[in-house]
This record gives structure tokens, sequence and C-alpha cells, in this order.
């Protein structure tokens, strides 16, 4: 799940190692690294956290240090075969001369097994990346035998390369030129960077639906899964496109397509610095994102008002006119981000009076919906790699859909592959449960939906700055939020031993009641649900007993008065039966004292903008609560927080 290549003048052990941890928050299972030098090529794998293998190669029987200056590394999350020391990256060939890591899912690598196996190949792993490894063998082989009989090198099983006026055909690398011969017989999602025993000078990656960046130094390269990996050596990164093929030596790249011609890779600068990806001063990521959330917010929406007081998107490819031409939107997403959609419902309704759906982006492709030139698709990933997220997009751009990226993730590939992006400023999120983010996702998705309600000519431009200037005061709003949080840190402490919490939320807040418990599953690995609170006298109720915890996120009494009433008359409802209330509410809310175990209180806000506030205590909660139980809250077990397979 975490991927490093390296070619330059340091060493590639040092260099690979310091990536990886860098990359340890993305989620993994076992680790390993590869180094050239010296005429040879060793790999070292493991079994569990990188401190295995940092352990092994320090005392075990690789005591050898790992010479050379060319290398890669890599954490896995595993799918094919279980995470065992034989299953870890990096992968070898018969002859030990080629090293393969990987990211993805090679979905025909039976077929491909198989026919290695039938011209006498071994494999020594379960896992679907061992192939690649082999292709590229028979490829090196096949390749040396034409030269010696001058046959064409570079012709796919499918025909010659094919030669555009727009590309220019251009000397291949050998290790290149097999490679993109294997590339083209891949099926699935994959990045994958090869090192060569013989040829020191190139580092390799490729990637196809799979995350790869390129960081390019002073005399050094860098291929990496994100730019965390390499933001301590530079802060200039290239983006690689869909099917294109990076060939990386310590003077620069080499970009080509799968068909062999040359393209122009996306150079960008990283406004953030390898201090942002740090801890400062905090035990754990997540503490000091939640912490960061009023300057996520705040940047997220920082000059997002032109002068004459239309709102401002970063990269949109689409005209006022399409964006009038809308008649329905869908908002497709994963996990956290897919409960910001949720939340945006509400608003993208109410302002634009367009019907919106939400759906789980690794549903939406398989039923069919329907989408037409005027459907806008806003597709919301922290990361930009998320590949549920992604295929949904496509889905959408082939039925012809327009696409809207939120993202967080500059020069990811969500915001590459859709018609506009508004991006997140949350600077990096390392804890695996999104928490700052989701803030930047909401409010992101709010100013969509007034942007919608613009340019289709719903709300007036004084309308929608207003909106804007209140949200622009939230910031603030939830810093004095977060000062205020004690009672809840201490309470979840004391829940440390609770079998199961329920959480109830009417209008907004039941996409945050989900978002609180999706917390709690993931941090403190205990049964939470979320429901409407209306919808629990039709099943759910069933499940309260003495003593249960239920959190209730209480709408305003001023804003929403009707549903107010309701939602309070909900909590008597699960009290009756014996639950331990514990009721988020807002400051001045006196109808909600009475039925109270435990009330958290949070500042008063328009209804649209509460959830920015009530996720607060619901994250904290949760947070708090795996603590007391002794887990580290910023890499859960089973989790990863960029998911690159369906
Ligand atoms: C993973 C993470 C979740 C995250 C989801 C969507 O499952 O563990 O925390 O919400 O992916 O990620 P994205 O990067 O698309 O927002």
């Amino acid at each position: 799940c975490g991927i490093i290549g390296y070619v330059g003048d340091q060493s590639a052990l040092d260099v690979a190692l310091g990536g990886l941890r860098r990359l340890e928050y993305r989620g993994y299972d076992s680790s390993g690294v590869a180094v050239v030098g010296a005429g040879a090529l060793r790999t070292v794998r493991r079994a569990g956290k990188l401190a295995n293998l940092e352990k092994l190669l320090s005392e075990g029987p690789e005591r050898d240090p790992m010479p050379g200056t060319t290398g890669m590394g890599h954490t896995r999350w595993a799918t094919h075969g279980g995470p065992t020391d034989q299953n870890a990256h990096p992968h070898t060939d018969c002859t030990g001369a080629i090293a393969v890591i990987h990211n993805g899912i090679i979905e025909n690598f039976a077929a491909l097994r198989a026919e290695l196996e039938g011209i006498g190949h071994e494999l020594t792993s379960e896992t679907d990346t061992e192939v690649v490894a082999h292709l590229l063998e028979v490829e090196l082989g096949n390749a040396a035998a034409a030269q010696a009989g001058a046959v064409p090198e570079d012709v796919a099983p499918g025909g010659p390369a094919a030669s555009g006026a727009a590309g220019v055909p251009v000397a291949q690398h050998p290790l290149t030129a097999a490679l993109r011969r294997v590339c083209r017989r891949l099926e699935g999602a994959f990045t994958l960077v090869v090192l060569h025993r013989d040829f020191p000078e190139v580092v390799l990656g490729a990637r196809r639906n799979s995350p790869l960046v390129v960081g390019i130094g002073q005399g050094e390269t860098f291929l990496a899964s994100d730019v965390s990996a390499f933001i301590a050596h530079t802060r200039e990164a290239m983006e690689i496109g869909q099917d294109q093929i990076v060939e990386a030596r310590r003077d620069g790249v080499t970009v080509t397509d799968f068909a062999g011609e040359i393209v122009e890779g996306r150079r960008y600068h990283v406004d953030w610095d390898a201090s942002a990806a740090e801890k400062g001063g905090y035990p754990y990521f997540m503490l000091k994102e939640i912490n960061e959330q009023p300057t996520a917010l705040a940047d997220t929406l920082r000059g997002r008002l032109s002068a004459d007081g239309a709102i401002v998107l970063d990269e949109e490819r689409l005209s006022a006119q399409d964006f009038r031409d809308v008649d329905k939107v869908f908002i497709v997403a994963c996990g956290t981000a897919y409960h910001a959609g949720l939340i945006a419902k509400y608003a993208v309704e109410h302002w634009t009076r367009l019907p919106c759906e939400v759906e789980m982006a690794s549903e939406f492709r398989y039923r069919d919906p329907v989408l037409d030139r005027s459907t806008l698709v806003i597709a919301i990933s922290q990361s930009g790699e998320t590949l549920d997220t992604l295929m949904a997009v496509k889905h959408a751009r082939e039925q012809k859909a327009r696409v809207l990226a939120i993202c967080n993730t500059n020069g990811s590939t969500i915001p590459r592959e859709s018609d506009a992006v508004l991006y997140t400023r949350c600077g990096p999120e390392v804890g695996v449960a999104s928490t700052k983010t989701f803030l930047g996702q909401v409010a992101a998705c709010l100013l969509v939906g007034l942007y919608l309600a613009q340019v289709r000519g719903v709300l007036y431009g004084d309308e929608v700055a207003a909106y804007v200037e209140r949200l622009q005061r939230m910031p603030d709003l939830v810093g004095r939020t977060l000062h205020r949080l004690e009672p809840i840190r201490e309470l979840a402490r004391g829940l440390a031993d609770a079998k199961a919490v329920l959480f109830l939320g009417r209008h907004v807040g039941y996409p945050v009641a989900l978002e609180g418990a999706l917390k709690l599953k993931e941090l403190a690995y205990m049964h939470a649900e979320g429901f409407p609170a209306g919808e629990l006298k039709h099943g759910p109720i069933a499940l309260i007993e003495p003593g249960l915890p239920v959190i209730v996120v209480v709408p305003s009494p001023r804003g929403r008065a009707h549903l107010h009433g309701k939602v309070v008359s909900n909590i008597q409802e699960v009290r009756a039966r014996g639950a331990r209330t514990i009721v988020i509410a807002e400051d001045g809310d006196v109808a909600v004292e009475p039925y109270a175990d435990h009330l958290i209180r949070v500042p008063a806000t328009s209804s649209l903008f509460a959830p920015l506030v009530t996720t607060l205590p619901l994250q904290v909660f949760a947070c708090e609560l795996a603590l007391a139980r002794g887990l580290d809250v910023d890499q859960p077990r089973n989790l990863a927080k960029s998911v690159t397979v369906e």
C-alpha cells in the first residue's frame, strides 16, 4: 500500500526506510526493501510492522549492509495471500536479477501464472505481483533473442506499438521496453516499481488506476505512492498519468505511455513541508489532526469568494452553462467521505432545488444509475486515489455525466479524471480515520451547493455571500468547541468496557450519527451503529437494554423547532427502556436537560452548518475511548488510509 523508489547518491536503503516510515500511516501488514549495488540485487522482507524489517536488517542473518544508491521499499496491505514473509514484496524472478513491488490487484494473474508455470517458472508466493517479475524475465530474454535475430523488439502480443503524430517514439532502455510489454498484458489496477541488478542507473515505475508520483531532486529522483514519502528530500513533484511508465534516473525522468510515446508529466510544487506530516508534540497524529480542524476549515474556505461575489472552484473545466444545465446531482464517496456527502445532500437540495442522491462509490456503477449530460456527479475523496470512487468517476464520465471532485490531495488521480475540482486545503492527514478532512469535505460540499444555486439563479449573489461569510465564521466556532470537550473525554474513558454504543440523529444529525459510529468502530473496534432517530421505533429500539450508551445529536431548537421536539421524544423513548443517554445539544437548549444522563454542550449555529461542530465531540469520544482501551488510534487494525483495490 506504500511505495518508494530511489535513484541518486544517498544510501538507497536509508531513503527507502525513511520513506516507508512516512508511509506507515497508510496501513499495512508487511514490508520489504530492495537495493541494487556492487553488482548485486538484495531484497529483505518481513511480515508485520516496519520495526520487524528494521530488526532483521540490523541484527538478523541479513546483517550485511545493503550498499547501493538505487533501491525501493514497500509496505503491503494483503489482498492475494496472507501477510506472510513469503508474500511480502519485493518479488523476484527465477534469476534473482529483477525485483518488483506493486500496489493494486492484477486481475488476470491466475492465467498469467499458469502460463509462466507452463514454461517452467517456479513461483514462490501466493501473490499476483510475482508474475510481473517473471514476465519481465521472459520479455528481457525475448528481447535479447530478438536482438540477436534482428526481430523488431517492441512488438506487443496484439501487434506493433502504435506511434501517433502527437507522440514521439524514443529509443528506450531495454528494461523500460520490457516493462511496457508486460504492462500491456496486465488487467486490473497497479502501480509497479521495478529494479534490475544489471541496470543500477534506472528505477522504473508504471501505473494504471493506482497512485504514483515522482519527486525530482538535485541529482536524485524518487517514485512514491504519495509525496509524503519523499517530502523530506524534495518538494518538486510530477504527476504520472494513467497507463504511463516513468524511467527515473539521477538526472531526470522520461515518461512514456504504454504505446511507447513520450508524454509530458505535469510538474508541481508541494506547498506543505515535512513538518506538516509530523506529530508536532502530539502523541498521535489523530489528536494533532483533530486540533488542526479550525485551520483546515479556514484554509478550505479562504479566497472562495471573488470580487464580484461568485464562488471560486480550483480547476474548472466546465462552463457556467454546463452547471446551469444540471438537472440532477449524485454524490459518490466511501467511508467518512460518504458521510460528508450525506450531509451535503440536505444543503444541495435545500439551496439548489435539484434532486441529489448520495451513493457509496462501491455500489454506484453496478446498479446502472441513470446518468446523462445534465447529471452532475460530485466525487468526494481525501486521498483522490480510492479505487471504488475512481471507478465511479470513470463510469459517470463514460455515461457523459459531468464530474466535480472534492479532494485533499493535489496531483492525485480522481481530480485529474474529473471535469472540475475543489480542493480541501487541510494539509496532509496521516491518521487513518479521517477527521480534519471530513470537516473540509463538508465545507467544500456546502460551497459547491452555493455555487450551483448561484449559477442556476436560485440564490442571489448577496444571499450566497451572506452564507459564505457565515461559513467563514465557523473555524472560530470549531476552535471554541474543541476547547470545551473535556467532559466527553472523561465520559469516554469511563465507557472503555462498554459492549456497544448507539448513535441517533435526524436531518443532518443523522449522517453525523453515522460518522460517530464509524469512528468508534474504526478506532475502538466496538460495535457501534448510527440510526435516524425516527427510525428507531421501527426496529433498532429492540437493541436497547439497561445501561446501553446512546448518543443523541440534537438539532437546534431555534432553526428546526419541529424536529427538535421529535428528537427530544426519541431521547425519552430510549431512556424509558433503560438506555444511558448522552446528549449533544447546543447552548441554551433546556428542553433536553431532564432526559440527558450526560449533556455535552456545543455552540449554537445554523442547522446546515451544525455538523461542523456536532461531529467534534464524536471524534473526540471515539479517540479517547480507543486510547483508554490501549489502542493505536493512528493505525487501526485491518484498515488502510487509501484503499486502492476494489
Ligand atoms: C478508507 C479509510 C477511510 C476513508 C475511506 C475513503 O477506507 O480507511 O477512513 O474514509 O477510505 O477515503 P478517501 O481517501 O476516498 O476519502
